[in-house]
C-alpha cells in the first residue's frame, strides 16, 4: 500500500531528535513556547489534540513559524487527521493505530506516525505501508529491551518512543539504531508555561539537544 505524502515520515523524524509533546491550554501560549523551543535548537513540534485550542495552535504556528515543523499528536480518528491537514500541520502522530486511520492517512498528503506497543500492531502498520512508528507508552510497554528485541526481526522499522521518557533515560533510547528520535512532555513543564518562564523552556531544550548530539 502506498501514500501521497508530501514528505516521508522518516524525514520528519530525522529533523528533530528530541520532540516536545505539547499541551496548550491557552492559544496565547503557543507562540512564546514554540519560539523558546526553537531558540533552544528544537524545531519539530508535536501539538497534542487534547485541548480545545490545539487545531488553532497548529494553524497559528504553521503560519507564524515557517522554520518550525509543526504537527499534531493524539490523532485518534480520520476526522482529526483531516482537521490537522487542513490547519497546515506537517505531520500527525497517534498513540495507537486502527486500519481505518492508516487507510485514511494513506489517502491524505500529511505523513502519519502511528503508535504501536506490540509486534502485531506493528505488523498491521507494515501491512498498510508504514515503516515509522511511535512506540507508546514506551517505558510501560517494555522500554529499551522491547525496542532491542524488535530490531532483531524488523531492523528496518524506525521508532519515536514516548511515554515515560525523561532526561535520565532518553539517551538510552537514542543510542538504539532503530530509534530515530524520542518524544516527551518534560521539555515543556506546565508550571513554567503558567509562570511565563520561557527561558526555562529554552534551557531544557538546549540541554536535551546537546545531550542528544552525544548519543547519535
Ligand atoms: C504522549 O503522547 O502523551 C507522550 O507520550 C507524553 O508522555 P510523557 O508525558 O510521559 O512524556
Amino acid at each position: 500500500m502506498s501514500n501521497n505524502w508530501k514528505t516521508p515520515s522518516s524525514e520528519i523524524l530525522a529533523q528533530g531528535t528530541v520532540v516536545p509533546v505539547l499541551v496548550f491550554n491557552k492559544l496565547e501560549d503557543a507562540l512564546p513556547v514554540s519560539e523558546a523551543l526553537l531558540e533552544g535548537g528544537i524545531k519539530v513540534l508535536e501539538v497534542t489534540l487534547r485541548t480545545e485550542c490545539a487545531i488553532d495552535a497548529i494553524a497559528l504556528l504553521s503560519e507564524k513559524l515557517p522554520e518550525a515543523v509543526t504537527g499534531a499528536g493524539t490523532i485518534i480518528t480520520p476526522e482529526q487527521y483531516s482537521a490537522v491537514e487542513a490547519a497546515g500541520g506537517q505531520f500527525g502522530i497517534s498513540p495507537g493505530l486502527t486500519p481505518n486511520l492508516l487507510t485514511a492517512a494513506n489517502k491524505g498528503t500529511m505523513p502519519l506516525i502511528p503508535g504501536i506497543s506490540s509486534i502485531s500492531e506493528m505488523m498491521t502498520g507494515i501491512e498498510h505501508g508504514y515503516d515509522c512508528f511511535k512506540f507508546f507508552p514506551a517505558e510501560a510497554a517494555g522500554g529499551v529491551p522491547m525496542l532491542k528485541s524488535i530490531a532483531g526481526p524488523c531492523p528496518q522499522i524506525k521508532f519515536c518512543p514516548t511515554g515515560g521518557i525523561s532526561p535520565s533515560n532518553y539517551l538510552n533510547y537514542l543510542k538504539l539504531p532503530n530509534v530515530a528520535c524520542v518524544g516527551g512532555s518534560w521539555l515543556v513543564p506546565q508550571d513554567a508555561v503558567a509562570a511565563g518562564d520561557f527561558k526555562k523552556i529554552t534551557e531544557l531544550a538546549k540541554a536535551a539537544v546537546e545531550g542528544a548530539q552525544s548519543a547519535k
